[in-house]
């Protein structure tokens, strides 16, 4: 190993957590304030009027605006609403009244009971009948309410048409409220025009606009019931049973959909064990705000891996085209920045945390951050960790500042100090201890098998002694008993053992193998062929000799080292039950959804670090699958000498969430005030005083340091971005006048678009600026050098023959390409040779060029199995490395963007960022635009005769499967619906371009 990697746990992330880049457009400038405000002012008055009017009126407005609502309502009303408009147009007040009455007598029974709701809200009641009926429905019988609609499934429907036609005084009685509010708002937005004229007019003006907003809000907290699934279509329930088998809805699940808080749409903090089934409550929450509030949804989940399961295996893309909504994925190089406007249908955004928050700041630059109905994060608990958790925490305190109407809710297996959180969030709590399947923790010491028993003296009690007969042979090979442990469970059961390092888990995995029965060869051994010929092909004719060894006997193992396509066949097969045992480290418990009957934990370790509790309860989570288990157990194996601190890690409570801010300074706090000032959230040291109490640090603020305020590291990381060029402006002293305005540098702006580390902002714009003085092009190699990411050389260590070798390789116009980003030739052949050198040379530098030769390397062979053996590096590390590259390019291109120095570079990268993102032979990119689909994947299809998107998204699932070699239905039914959703999704945004194209401007000189 000549490339020493980050430790195990780290580089374990699978190196998937993107950085991030912003691909927004330059905000609209406003260029008078005054003027602003009066704008402001007249909006403000506009739309809540329109909302008073429920979304009614809004589309007779907003014809004007061509920014029509698009809830089912709407749409069902616009062809009216666009006549009613032109026959009406010079004579608003009246001819509107006129115009809501007719037709409200022409609307349909379901959409009067809309208008009418809207109209009980706007009264001040906060719970919509619908909600009230549903609590009713709950006391009555709640023992049987698992699924709210096996207890009132049609009898909700039937409740509502007699709402409506029995009572006739209440349909007379919302028409003329309706026409209250029209006229009302009416009014208002005519005394709008004349806001300078008179105070007392303003002054009447303010309290209508307070009044309407607080209507507005009340309504917007309120949602539409569609059916009669906790107000969504009974169809939600259908497909749930369809993709996911869930039949009923858990108690737990149930009683908290139907909290006070959720009715009211207030921020939530949920918690219960792991495997408690918490993502179907988000889900369902997500569905409501989509459907029956017609409101985009952001949810942010820990890893690229993760995202990708949740679009493509757990097929929220099948249920976004079964009910007409979007899913966009934000991970690895996926994602538009801002997102695409829709006008027909919402979109549901599944992001990394990296991805949601670029995602957040484009839509605050752009004004839109109140599309966003709703914000849900899933591991709650990453608040608390390193440089994702300052991210987070960046991305949810925005969402709060600048968006009261949306939504947060978070969710944990594994919280502890939910106090604070919960202040953070502004949020209520939930908390459970349910667990569909009974989960019984062991510890194994020596022989003997501990059950966790926290009531008892030391943490745990004898449950029994092991149960094996080694020959003494064995006992020197395996002294920790893993074949025994683990041979209790397999083949039947599936097991999981979580080791502390990669190379461990390659052991474990092969010797298990040399003593496990020949008879496990016998099982399954078709399918285990195919996924070695599987690997073989993924791997261009190799397989990893391990591997190779370990697979027939239904054993493999799972890390950082493998690339996605292996690791992806290897968590398919153990899902399926092909593999029955895996060897993995931490990260698979943070990972993608692969539970086992039982877990083993190989050491309390991960790498050299004693396991931290919260690592320990993901990990043992895993055991018990719902459904399908009847139990779940996990086993830690201690040795002699850890006792004492096992005892206190199972005795333990959860390790607290604090916030990164500080500790991650350059990703935390001082990349967080610098999008402040540039997104204009905060301008002032006052106005940033401000913001920061509403973050988690500004919770936890007891926690400083007695010499330093929260107020003075705010000062100091201000005068530190004015000092390096990213700010302008002062920050005032003590008890000065704090209204001094900040204002972001272009290269500030470049910085935090690029979503560059701060850092490396400054040398990143020197290397490029002397790029422009001489960029060799006559390769990639000189542009992939400025695109390495910088953050990776500290964990490369060269070999010296291998770089000479490169060096070699390479053209005369490349080997310049050396000498000017600072490694002269004569250093590589002395570091090669082996001879002192007395010339300084930068580390870091000479490192990124190596890591460049890689890439130069990966992108022309485009094989990362050749590229691995040639540099002598694991082939995770450098698909890993791929990855950050592909990311880090994009991130450039958005710096270079916004500095008009660097135009030249724009097209360039852009071309690069393409290649480092799909590395593969051109013809197969629109097919891995497809979710799930990797490069082995991407030459199957297209060999057999699969060659564009329209191709898969009109194939049959049934002919797929006849055709591709290890492709099961289930797969192939993924893959047809997401390139489905996909062209669905290209197409819109295409006729979205046309109708932007068409449309006429409202703005034409010397027309009004
Ligand atoms: N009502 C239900 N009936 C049957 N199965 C369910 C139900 N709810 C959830 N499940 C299943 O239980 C499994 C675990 O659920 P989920 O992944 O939501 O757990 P979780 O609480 O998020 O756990 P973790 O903290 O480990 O992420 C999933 O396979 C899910 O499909
Ligand atoms: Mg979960």
């Amino acid at each position: 190993m000549f490339l020493q990697c980050g430790n195990d746990s780290e580089e374990d992330m699978f190196g998937d957590y993107d950085s991030f880049f912003g691909n927004y457009s330059l905000p609209a400038q406003v260029d008078d304030m005054e003027h602003k405000c009066l704008q402001d002012k007249n909006r403000d008055v506009e739309a809540a009027g329109d909302t008073t009017l429920g979304n009614l009126q809004s589309g007779i407005h907003h014809k004007k605006q061509d920014s029509f609502s698009t809830s089912e309502n709407m749409v069902v009303l616009k062809t009216d609403e666009e006549d009613a408009f032109q026959m009406n147009e010079n004579d608003p007040v009246d001819s509107n009244q006129a115009l809501t009455e007719s037709l409200l007598d022409d609307l349909p029974s379901s959409q009067l009971l809309y208008f009418q709701k809207m109209d009980e809200l706007s009264r001040g009641s906060r719970i919509s009948p619908a909600s009230e009926r549903r609590n009713k429905c709950v006391s009555s019988s709640s023992d049987e309410i698992r699924s709210l609609s096996s207890v009132c499934p049609d009898g909700e429907q039937n409740n509502r048409s007699t709402d409506v036609s029995s009572d006739s005084k209440c349909g007379l009685f919302k028409t003329e409220s309706l026409k209250d509010h029209l006229k009302s708002a009416m009014t208002g937005n005519a005394k709008a025009q004349f806001l300078q004229v008179s105070k007392a007019k303003q002054l009447k003006e303010a309290v209508l606009s307070e009044e309407i907003c607080v209507a507005r809000k009340t309504i917007e907290s309120s949602s539409v019931d569609i059916g009669p699934f906790y107000g969504l279509p009974s169809k939600v329930k259908d497909l749930l049973r369809q993709f996911r088998g869930i039949e009923t809805l858990y108690e737990w699940q149930h009683d908290c959909l139907m909290l006070e808080s959720l009715q009211q749409r207030k921020n939530l903090i949920y918690s219960l064990p792991t495997s408690g089934g918490k993502t179907l409550v988000a889900e369902i929450i997500i569905l409501q705000e989509l459907l029956c509030r017609q409101r985009d949804v952001l949810m942010i989940l820990p890893y690229v891996a993760i995202v990708q399961e949740k679009v493509w295996i757990q097929g929220l893309s099948s249920f976004g085209i079964e009910l007409g909504f979007l899913v966009e994925e934000y991970a690895g190089s996926k994602g538009r920045f801002p997102p695409i406007k829709r006008r027909l249908k919402k979109s549901l955004y599944i992001a990394t945390i990296e991805k949601g928050h670029a995602l957040v700041n484009s839509l605050i630059e752009t004004e839109r951050i109140d599309d966003l109905g709703l914000v849900v994060v899933d591991e709650l608990h990453m608040l608390g960790e390193g440089s994702r958790g300052a991210t987070l925490e960046i991305t949810l305190a925005k969402i709060l500042y600048t968006s009261k109407n949306t939504q947060v809710i978070g969710m944990s297996a594994t919280l502890n100090n939910v106090g604070e959180l919960q202040k953070f969030l502004q949020a209520e709590y939930y908390t459970n201890n349910f667990r569909p399947v009974e989960l019984k923790e062991y510890v194994k010491i020596r022989d003997t098998i501990y059950a966790v028993d926290n009531k008892a003296e030391k943490g745990f009690t004898f449950s029994r002694l092991l149960n094996f007969k080694y020959s003494s042979n064995l006992e020197k090979a395996d002294p920790d008993h893993i074949i025994a442990l683990v041979t209790e469970v397999i083949p039947k059961y599936s097991c999981l053992i979580f080791c502390p390092t990669k190379k461990n888990c390659e052991n474990v995995a092969s010797m298990v193998c040399k003593y496990l029965k020949t008879e496990f060869k016998a099982l399954r051994q078709k399918e285990k062929q195919d996924l070695i010929k599987n690997l073989k092909s993924i791997g261009n004719g190799s397989v990893c000799p391990v591997l190779k060894q370990t697979i027939p006997f239904g054993v493999a193992y799972h890390h950082s080292g493998l690339t996605n396509d292996e690791r992806k066949s290897i968590e398919e097969a153990y899902s399926a039950g092909v593999l029955c045992l895996l060897a993995c480290t931490a990260t698979l418990a943070a990972g993608v959804n692969l539970p086992a009957r039982r877990v083993i934990l190989r050491a309390p370790y991960v790498a050299n670090d004693f396991l931290k509790k919260t690592q320990y309860k993901q990990m043992i989570g895993r055991a018990g699958r719902a459904g399908i288990d009847s139990a779940g157990e996990s086993i830690l194996i201690v040795q002699e000498k850890d006792k004492h601190l096992v005892q206190d890690l199972v005795n333990s409570p959860l390790e607290n969430c604090y916030s990164n801010l500080l500790l991650e300074l350059t990703k935390g706090m001082q990349s967080l005030l610098l999008s402040l000032v540039g997104l204009k959230i905060a301008v002032t040291h006052e106005e940033v005083n401000n913001f920061m109490c509403s973050t988690l640090l500004g919770v936890q603020q007891q926690l400083l340091s007695k010499e330093k305020s929260l107020s003075d590291i705010i000062k100091d990381g201000l005068e530190n971005l004015i000092e390096k060029g990213l700010l302008k402006g002062r920050v005032p002293e003590k008890d000065h006048n704090s209204k001094c305005t900040l204002t972001i540098t272009p290269l500030g702006k470049a910085t935090y678009k690029g979503s560059i580390d701060l850092a490396y902002c400054n040398l990143l714009y020197r290397e490029l600026k002397k790029g422009l003085e001489g960029l060799i092009l006559e390769s990639n190699l000189h542009l992939l050098y400025l695109a390495t990411p910088y953050d990776m050389t500290s964990s490369c260590s060269p070999d010296w023959m291998i770089y000479l070798r490169q060096f070699n390789q390479l053209s005369a116009a490349e080997q310049k390409v050396a000498d000017i980003v600072g490694v002269p030739e004569s250093f590589i052949t002395k570091k090669a040779s082996g001879q002192a050198i007395r010339k300084n040379v930068d580390s870091a530098v000479v490192n990124r060029l190596y890591l460049t030769f890689v890439l130069y390397t990966l992108l022309k062979e485009t094989n990362i199995w050749s590229v691995s053996e040639k540099f002598n590096l694991s082939r995770g590390y450098v698909q890993n490395l791929l990855n950050s590259a592909a990311s880090f390019a994009s991130c450039v291109l958005h710096f270079c963007e916004e500095l008009e120095e660097f135009w030249v570079y724009k097209a360039l990268l852009t071309e690069l960022t393409k290649q480092l993102t799909y590395c593969v032979k051109t013809e197969l990119i629109p097919l891995m635009e497809v979710a799930g689909v990797l490069e082995a994947r991407a030459k199957q299809l297209y060999n057999a005769g699969y060659k564009t998107l329209a191709h898969l998204a009109n194939a049959d699932p049934e002919t797929l499967v006849k055709m591709i070699e290890h492709l099961s239905k289930r797969q192939a039914k993924q893959i047809v619906s997401s390139a489905k959703m996909l062209l669905s999704e290209k197409a819109e945004a295409l006729q979205e371009e046309v109708e932007e194209l068409l449309r006429v401007p409202i703005d034409i000189p010397g027309t009004y």
